[in-house]
């Protein structure tokens, strides 16, 4: 049965630790498809150097990415783990590539233009073609499905629509990957401005709460959580914040917002605060502990990355290959 199972790609740059909003968001979940999916994982390396690294602190990122990975619970006997610049094969795509995706549609997209305007003293040409990359990424593994959040929702468009082309010019190539919502696929908002999505480069650090938070931290973060005057835990529009807290108790407890509000039912919000907190902390404490055993272990990470970068070539080269052919390079 193994083949019948349907592929899945997803990528996360390895740019500081994640928070908890992509731990719901996306890691999460990667864990949790393993079982029924062909799962590749990758850590995007290559998309990460679109905005200026530290070279030093990019390798040692890279590696605390992947032991944060696997103490999420990837497991590498059941998934591909590896690292983007690993495989020759994502550069090589990508330059194919570009040249089937028109310049008006790169210039139309959203996160150029906010990552432009964020860096206006580094608006490089891979800023421009990151959408192009991340299509070969996707691609070279014949992806039927792509795990992506709100914002990377247009790259994957872009992707589809540069397999759809090349694929009417050069015939049948690539797959036409789709979008994978995950059902239980709550957003999870800043703890300080409940209308804006929780983001690690928030200046108030106190608007997210990091994977590899201490105890302590965690505590104090939900406690100055943002709330309202009506000190009643439900959910609704008009109450961002609350509804909020409940997403995180709810994604972490498996619990509807009916029973969340039954739960709570005459507490107030310095209860529940406290008990998402603590349910936050029973699930990372472990993970944390998990992931400095994991650091310790330089030798496996690096086993597990170079078996993972192994099996992906094998998968990306023939794509390779089979797309220098079609666009008429000449084989020796
Ligand atoms: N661009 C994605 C992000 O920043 C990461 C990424 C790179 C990715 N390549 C990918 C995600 C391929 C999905 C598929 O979140």
């Amino acid at each position: 049965m193994e083949n019948q199972k349907k592929r899945i790609l997803s990528g996360i740059q390895p740019t500081g630790t994640f928070t908890l909003g992509n731990y719901v968001g996306a890691v999460r979940n990667w864990d949790a498809l393993q079982d029924d999916y062909d799962c590749i994982y990758m850590i995007a390396n290559m998309h990460a150097i679109t905005v200026r690294q530290t070279p030093a602190e990019l390798r040692r990122k890279t590696r605390e990415a992947a032991a944060l990975l696997l103490a999420c619970g990837i497991d590498p006997e059941k998934s591909v783990l590896f690292v983007q610049s690993h495989v020759r094969a994502h550069a090589e795509l990508s330059w194919v590539l570009s040249c089937s995706t028109p310049f008006g549609e790169l210039t139309r997209m959203h996160q150029f233009k906010e990552k432009s305007a964020k860096h206006p003293e580094d608006i490089n040409a891979g800023l421009f073609t990151y959408p192009v990359l991340m299509a070969a990424d996707i691609l070279l593994y014949n992806a039927d499905l792509v795990p992506v959040g709100i914002d990377q929702k247009q790259h994957l468009e872009l992707t589809r629509n540069v397999a759809q082309r090349f694929n009417g010019i050069y015939g049948d190539t690539f797959v036409v990957p789709d979008a994978y919502i995950p059902k239980t696929g709550a957003k999870i908002m800043s703890l300080q401005e409940p209308d804006k999505k929780m983001s690690k480069s928030d200046t108030n650090v106190n608007g997210f709460v990091l994977m590899l938070d201490d105890a302590d931290t965690i505590v104090r973060k939900f406690k100055r959580a943002v709330t309202d005057s009506d000190g009643c835990v439900r959910a609704g529009d008009d109450k961002p914040g609350v509804t909020n807290l409940m997403s995180i108790y709810g994604a972490f407890t498996g619990k509807e917002f009916a029973a969340i509000e039954r739960e709570f039912e005459g507490h107030g919000y310095g209860d529940f605060k406290l008990a998402v907190a603590e349910v936050v902390k029973d699930k990372f404490l472990p993970i944390q502990q998990e992931y400095r055993r994991l650091l310790d272990d330089k030798a496996y990470i690096d086993t597990v990355l170079a078996q993972g970068a192994q099996r992906a070539e094998a998968i990306a080269n023939r794509t390779v290959s089979k797309v220098y052919r079609k666009v008429g390079f000449l084989q020796l």
